[in-house]
């Protein structure tokens, strides 16, 4: 048992309070990990603005590194000492969809508990009440028990910050370029939406080798850092003038992307996202709405023209092998992961970073512990 200090809310839409907090001991198959680095992801602010019902109390956060400080029995001791980034959907490795290697649909994940291995809290107030920890690593919070599973130990020379964000942006991002669409070298992309996902979504296209890369955003700010990162046109959208933008979009590609990743979530601009597409083009969708939300395209051309649409979750990642060629690549220079961040806070900012992503104001904000 040991005394923390994390970020908690106490339900869905409830601002966050820092708390002193009790970390059990790492149980069987679990890993206690002291905190360096914690990214502030759309998604948080989803739970924290209510847009997603979540149990509570719970330690937000899932974006995140640390260091391995101490191991639960059954699980290696060489791990102790090792940097490491948080997987938010530790695979579980025994159901049908691991078995089959997409871990990233895993359907029995501890995640899904926001507990310990066993679906018990790792967490508790000083008064001795259960606190939950969100996607089982709730990485805002200066140490955490999270399953084994969830810590993928990262090459040598990697700042947490990188690896922090390789545990969610980066890989739902890149992930979704190289994994789930598989873009080819000469392919041509859009990207709506140019938060930390969707810029790492510029990124993965950069790394594949994409011929067109259109950025998409509503923001000249963040046009200008995906164009610094290899953008090459940028559409400036007007949500009042939808069709503007699709026709934007399709005159910098020559005609429609071959693929168009909507990265923000939203019904209009999943159905900007398909009706730019040319025939035969595949609109990549990210963003994660609010729960309940429809989106809709007209459906003869999108048939006739034999397009797709595809989900894609954590960038189809496999976090154990992806993961180190993610921050491999980064090291070699051909992922800059590092010009994602804007801003480095403390945890005690926490709510001040969410008014930030809110406005659409940030690309990468991350917490130093
Ligand atoms: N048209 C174009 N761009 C828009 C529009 C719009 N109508 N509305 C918002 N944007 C831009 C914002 O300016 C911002 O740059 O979308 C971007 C969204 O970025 P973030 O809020 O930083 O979100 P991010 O953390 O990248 O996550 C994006 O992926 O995993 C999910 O839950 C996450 O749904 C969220 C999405
Ligand atoms: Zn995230």
């Amino acid at each position: 048992m040991r005394e923390i200090t994390g970020a908690v809310i106490e339900s869905s839409g409830m601002p966050v309070t820092i708390e002193a907090l009790q970390l059990d001991d790492p149980g069987p198959g679990e890993v206690l990990i002291r905190m360096a680095s914690a990214g502030v992801c759309h998604s948080d602010l989803h739970v924290r603005d209510g847009d997603w019902v979540r149990q509570g109390p719970v330690v937000m956060g899932h974006e995140g590194a640390g260091v391995v400080e101490a191991v639960g029995v059954g699980v290696d001791g060489d791990l102790v000492g090792r940097a490491v980034a948080l997987n938010w959907l530790a695979p579980c490795l025994r159901c049908r969809e691991c078995q089959r290697g997409r871990q990233w649909l895993c359907q029995d994940s501890p995640a899904y508990r926001h507990a310990g291995l066993d679906g018990t809290p790792r967490v508790s107030r000083p008064d001795g009440s259960p606190v939950l920890s969100y996607l089982s690593i709730g990485t805002m919070s200066t140490a955490q028990v999270v399953p084994a599973t969830a810590a993928v130990p990262m090459p040598d020379g990697v700042p947490p910050e990188v690896a922090a964000l390789i545990g969610c942006g980066v890989s739902t991002g890149v992930g979704a370029v190289v994994k789930t669409a598989e873009v080819r070298p000469g392919d041509t992309v859009a990207v709506i939406g140019l938060g930390g996902v969707g810029l790492s979504c510029v990124m993965g296209a950069v790394l594949a080798g994409a011929r067109r890369i259109v950025g998409v955003d509503v923001s000249r700010a963040k046009l200008d850092l995906a164009a610094s990162l290899g953008a090459t046109h940028s559409v400036h959208a007007d949500p009042d003038r939808p069709d503007a933008t699709v026709e934007a979009i399709r005159a910098a590609t020559g005609g429609g992307p071959d693929f168009a990743f909507e990265a923000i979530g939203s019904p209009a601009t999943i159905s900007q996202a398909v009706a730019s597409l040319p025939p035969g083009g595949t609109a990549v969708l990210v963003g994660l709405t609010k729960f309940g939300q429809r989106a809709s395209f007209e459906a003869f051309p999108f048939v006739d023209g034999g397009r797709r649409i595809i989900g894609s979750n954590y960038g189809s990642a496999v976090a154990a092998i992806d993961f180190p060629r993610y921050a491999e690549a980064y090291l070699a220079g051909r992922l800059p992961i590092d010009r994602l961040i804007d801003r480095r806070l403390r945890l005690d900012e926490l709510e001040d970073a969410f008014d930030r992503l809110r406005a659409g104001a940030a690309a990468r904000q991350v917490i130093v512990f």
